[in-house]
């Protein structure tokens, strides 16, 4: 198969939702149909699979939440899915935007009980502000909810995104009989006891016209069906493809993915719609070839298993074919680097690959040749600049408990700095090698702590700091030394020795700015800091 060929099988995508919604049986739906995993029947099943599939940290499985982002791929009536999973924790959006860069489009899971969550909320505004087309799924029809119309309201009010539904529930909760496919005019039924197995359960199906209708769901429900049908018809937003990939206009399909119905109804049309990763070619290609090979790394991690230890640095192909031992640059240190060793995950299973294809994900691990945002390419015209570095917004002084650990002290807090975790500041005032850190949220000190505990035997300590805000200096070196910073701000520097300083309140930044007209004080030291979405 050429590239153009292999590429427009794929679909690159994640799943956003808040914590609870459904995400984890989604996945192993959709890995289930691809014949990615065998299931037996039970809920009980489902957990241990769960354990298998994504919770590959002790922490995850401690906390009960979901840390490191999965890549999962599988195939599906002739296409190749590439699924990432972002975390769904709060304090981990810096990690999750990241994953989003790799990702063509995003699946929006709601919980129909609960509607729009302030975890979705926030995943949500990450799409919005990356353009990425979002189709949602509203899970968990088997439980009473505020109803199907409430649910598209919510979309527009809370979110601010129109929506059309593909298909429309028939009753819900106790009474939910299936859903009404609008396009092929077919009404779907749900039979519970024939869930929770490893089939879809959508095939049995007879269209909306059919006198049986009404008494296979009832007068009550198909009065309903056709008059929300009807009002849809009238009020509803026309599909408009082009909407739907700008992420203007959101497709919406109802189901239970804990009984796999709506699964396959969803995926079907999911496979139709989705950007394939042409459209991201799109954006460069007057400065590449389709078979030149370029890919950013969007993701770093170390010592994801502890039976490989060894750091991981994850990339998007964005365009060409990979070929395993090929020849590339990178393009910020100009070194050219032969990518021996590539990987393709699933969980903790490790294959290497031996080709890869626009919308792939693959695992290097070249020890120190990446960094986060780096781009890897035959042609050195393309560097990609996908990949955001967060301002951080909480600190927190981290000491070393024993000093004979001093080595693996300093290398773990470089390897974690360099997957973006957290960012390191340095006193250059203080004769003490004890970094400050600085995150997006507190929980990254946590994990910070239990990883090099977990990975590198030391034991640390972590002392939280009040200040919330930096500035990166910029202006004479012996000013800035000189200056004064007073009980609510000190003066550091970050990991590449750039002078900033952090205060405890705007006021206090506003003063020294004031007392320091020739020194710029920057939100950022370059323009590849963005400010968190959300
Ligand atoms: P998450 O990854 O988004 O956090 O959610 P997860 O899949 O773990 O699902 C959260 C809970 O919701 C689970 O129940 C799961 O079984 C349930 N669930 C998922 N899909 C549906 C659905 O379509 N209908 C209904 N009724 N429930 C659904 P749990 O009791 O927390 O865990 P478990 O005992 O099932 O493992």
């Amino acid at each position: 198969m050429s590239i153009e060929t292999e590429a427009k099988r794929r679909r690159t995508f994640a799943i956003i939702s808040h914590p609870d919604a459904g995400k984890t049986t989604l996945t192993e739906k959709l890995l289930l149909y691809g014949g990615a995993i065998q299931l037996a029947g039970s809920v009980k099943a489902r957990r241990n699979q769960r354990t298998a599939t994504s919770d590959w940290m002790e922490l995850e499985k401690q906390r009960g939440i979901s840390i490191t982002s999965t890549v999962l791929q599988f195939e599906y009536r002739d296409h190749v899915l590439n699924l990432l999973d972002t975390p769904g924790h709060d304090d981990f959006s810096a990690d999750t935007y990241r994953t989003l860069t790799a990702a063509d489009s995003a699946v929006m899971l709601i919980d129909n009980a609960s509607g729009v969550e302030t975890q979705t909320r926030k995943l949500f505004a990450v799409c919005k502000q990356r353009g990425l087309p979002i189709f949602t799924f509203v899970n968990k029809m088997d439980n009473e909810g505020p109803g199907p119309l409430a649910i598209l309201a919510e979309l527009e009010e809370v979110l601010g995104i129109r929506s059309v539904p593909i298909n429309w529930p028939i009753g819900q909760g106790v009474d939910f009989k299936g859903v009404f496919d609008r396009r092929t005019r077919m009404v779907h039924f749900y039979d519970k006891a024939a869930g929770f197995g490893a089939k879809a359960i959508e095939a049995n199906a007879i269209s909306i016209d059919d006198p049986e209708l009404p008494k296979i769901i009832g007068e009550n429900l198909y009065k309903q069906l056709i008059e929300d049908t009807e009002l849809l018809e009238v009020a509803g937003e026309e599909f408009d493809l082009d909407r739907v990939l700008k992420g203007d206009l959101t497709p919406v399909f109802f189901g239970s993915a804990l009984t796999n119905f709506g699964v396959s109804l969803f995926l079907n049309e999911f496979l139709t719609m989705a950007p394939t990763p042409e459209m991201r070619l799109e954006k460069v290609k007057d400065l590449i070839k389709t078979d030149d090979f370029s890919a950013f790394v969007f993701k770093i991690q170390a010592n994801m298993d502890p039976n490989h230890r060894d750091r991981i640095a994850f990339v998007r192909v964005v365009s060409g074919e990979f070929t395993k031992d090929m020849e590339v640059t990178n393009v910020r240190s100009a070194k050219k680097l032969k990518l021996s060793r590539p990987q393709r995950l699933f969980a903790q299973e490790r294959e290497t690959v031996e080709v890869a294809y626009p919308g792939d994900i693959l695992g290097l691990t070249n020890p120190g040749a990446f960094m986060l945002g780096d781009t890897v390419t035959t042609n050195l015209k393309v560097k990609y600049d996908e990949v955001p570095e967060f301002v951080p917004e909480v600190f927190a002084r981290l000491s070393n408990m024993d000093v004979s650990k001093l080595k693996n002290f300093e290398k773990g807090i470089e390897q974690l700095s360099q997957e973006g975790l957290i960012q390191l500041f340095w006193n250059p005032k203080s004769v003490s090698r004890e970094p400050i850190l600085g995150a997006i949220g507190r929980l990254q000190f946590e994990v910070v702590q239990y990883r090099l505990m977990a990975e590198y035997g030391v034991k640390t300590h972590i002392e939280p700091m009040v200040y919330e805000i930096i500035r990166w200096l910029d202006g004479d070196a012996a000013e800035i030394k000189g200056i004064y910073w007073g009980s609510s701000a000190v003066g550091l520097e970050d990991n590449y020795g750039v002078p900033v300083a952090l205060f405890t309140t705007e006021w206090g930044c506003a003063y020294q700015v004031e007392q320091h007209p020739k020194i710029k004080f920057l939100r950022s030291p370059g323009e590849k800091f963005t400010a968190l979405a959300g």
